[in-house]
């Protein structure tokens, strides 16, 4: 699966096993975005951390494309390769899947309650719940607009995982070996 970001290797892989989503309306600039820029975070910072991430759009318009160019280019001047990313739509099987779902504006959370079957498990939230206050509700959609949308969405998104890593690292149980044992 390329789109887990566990990383094994020389660290030991802390058993937290969270799955998380990124949800947008396209799929082809917000919550790839998220996607790439919490990856991102969690290979460099967090590498003991098993956790894996996807996004998809609320939409059908653009299921099978690459994030849009303005997106790939404005992650990519900070160092994140989006361009193997594909969109597609939400499952239902997503809300039995992922531990959470994180949209990135109001309208994708109410579409996202709208479409959430009976029994389903996951927990709903806005993405910028995780980002240090004062915050903005909404990622603001960038696709109509220039580029300075397309920066501010890394922004944003840069804000929430750095939250969301810290949140993550509290739930992760110590591991003796990552407390600095000797081996
Ligand atoms: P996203 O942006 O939801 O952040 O992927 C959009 C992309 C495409 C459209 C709307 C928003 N569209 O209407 O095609």
């Amino acid at each position: 699966m390329g789109r887990v970001a566990s990383a094994r290797g020389r660290f030991p892989v802390v058993p937290t096993g969270v799955r998380i989503l990124f949800v947008c309306l396209g799929n082809i600039c917000r919550s790839p975005t998220a996607e790439g820029v919490l990856r991102d975070l969690l290979t460099r910072e967090a590498p003991q951390l098993d956790v894996e991430i996807d996004s998809a759009g609320t939409g059908d318009y653009h299921i099978g494309a690459p994030p849009d160019a303005r997106s790939q280019r404005a992650a990519l001047r900070r160092g994140i390769d989006l361009s193997a990313l594909r969109a597609r739509q939400v499952s239902p099987e997503d809300f039995f899947r992922f531990d959470w779902i994180l949209a990135m504006d109001e309208d994708n959370l109410r579409d996202l309650k709208a479409l959430r079957p009976t029994g389903s498990t996951a927990k709903l939230r806005l993405f910028l719940d995780f980002a240090p206050p004062p915050h903005p509700d909404a990622v603001p959609d960038p696709y109509l607009g220039d580029a300075r949308g397309f920066e501010r969405v890394l922004d944003l998104t840069t804000a929430a995982a750095r939250g969301l890593l810290a949140w993550l690292e509290q739930q992760a149980p110590r591991s003796p070996d990552a407390a600095g044992g000797s081996d």
